[in-house]
């Protein structure tokens, strides 16, 4: 037990310490890992109140920026809120340089978005659609092409002094590992940063993430790593970092609906009163409603993240279904009064 305690504490300080990716400074070494429909800014935002020290955004198309230079209709996945938000970047997904180049241009041209800590670029995502043309973990079987990818936004990324991160898996599949030597081409190419989710491309996100791969890249390359999947707690962060020595810690589904994740790993006492549920979440729906101008539509769009909030609750389920028939936030708070 006493043995346990001291971990416990000697990782809760590794955590608090800076860590220098490129030329800047991210506060502590915890991570919000990107999730699309979740790691928006609001979201974001709160997660920063609660002490991590990096989010990103969600995955957002390059093609589709370059398509929207005016950035109508992507600024809502791209948005950033730099007064409120710790280290932030924005990762893209494509698979042509030409459009990353473009991409990284438009953005780092924006006046608000220009703020942004880091670039990352998404080479993880299983989803059809996104491997289909190439892009998201199908780079992965494109050494050479990931690489010109990373050299692109690189390019332009370093006139404006940021520094370009990659989110890479283990590999495509079993039977092709390959993420020590592709995350060291991905820095020979001049990323500053490797965040590997210890599952290959046909795991998904089933199974238990094999983290004797983050040690492996974390041997072959000389820049930081943090390390992903299945964190969620202090406790698993001081195994993975036994067991990997990586600089840092991504924690994506234990942090959805729970944005408090990262203050109980931080501060053993802290300690979710039902009243502070009741106001982030609140607070949440109220600056979703005045992003979108509408409490309908923020509502609904909110169902996912409302679900989650519920999680391990008593009466959940009941108030899940009432949720799905909610249109008002004063509805909303009636129903999560009774939880
Ligand atoms: C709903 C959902 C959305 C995700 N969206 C993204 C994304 O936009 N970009 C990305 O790089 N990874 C995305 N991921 C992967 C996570 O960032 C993370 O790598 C994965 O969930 C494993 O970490 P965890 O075990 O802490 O959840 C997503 C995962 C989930 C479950």
């Amino acid at each position: 037990m006493r043995k346990k305690e001291l971990d416990t504490n000697t990782i809760r300080s590794y955590i608090q310490t800076p860590l220098k990716i490129g030329d800047l400074i991210i506060k502590n070494r915890l991570a919000l890992a990107p999730l699309a429909g979740t790691s928006e800014v609001i979201f974001r935002s709160i997660c920063s109140e609660y002490g991590v020290g990096l989010t990103t955004t969600e995955l957002v198309s390059a093609r589709g920026i370059c398509y929207d230079p005016k950035l109508k209709r992507n600024y809502q996945y791209l948005a950033i809120d730099p007064d409120k938000e710790n280290a932030v970047a924005i990762q893209l997904f494509g698979h042509d340089p030409a459009d990353f180049k473009l991409a990284t241009e438009i953005i780092l041209q924006h006046p608000i978005l220009a703020q942004v800590s880091m670039l990352d670029i998404n080479m993880g995502c299983p989803m059809k659609k996104v491997i289909k043309t190439g892009a998201g973990s199908a780079l992965m079987k494109s050494p050479g092409l990931a690489q010109q990818i990373v050299k692109a936004v690189v390019e332009i990324a370093d006139k404006y002094h940021k520094p370009v991160s990659v989110k890479i898996r283990s590999g495509w599949d079993q039977d092709s590992i390959n993420a020590p030597e592709f995350a060291k081409l991905m820095e020979d190419a001049g990323a500053k940063l490797i965040t590997i989710h210890a599952r290959t491309r046909n795991q998904m996100y089933s199974g238990q993430a094999d983290w004797d791969i983050i040690e492996q890249v974390v041997d072959r390359v000389s820049i930081p790593v943090y390390g992903n999947g299945d964190l969620t707690d202090v406790i698993s962060i001081l195994k993975m970092y036994r067991q990997t020595n990586c600089s840092g810690f991504a924690i994506g589904r234990a942090a959805q609906g729970n944005p408090w994740i990262f203050a109980e790993i931080f501060d053993p006492d802290f300690e979710l009163t039902n009243q502070e549920w009741l106001t982030v979440i609140d607070r949440h729906v109220s600056a979703m409603i005045e992003k979108l101008g509408d409490e309908a539509i923020a509502i609904s769009k909110m169902r996912t993240q409302l679900s989650a909030y519920l999680k391990g609750k008593k009466h959940a389920s009941k108030a899940r279904n009432a949720i799905m028939q909610c249109t008002t936030k004063r509805r909303l708070s009636e129903i999560l009064c009774t939880i």
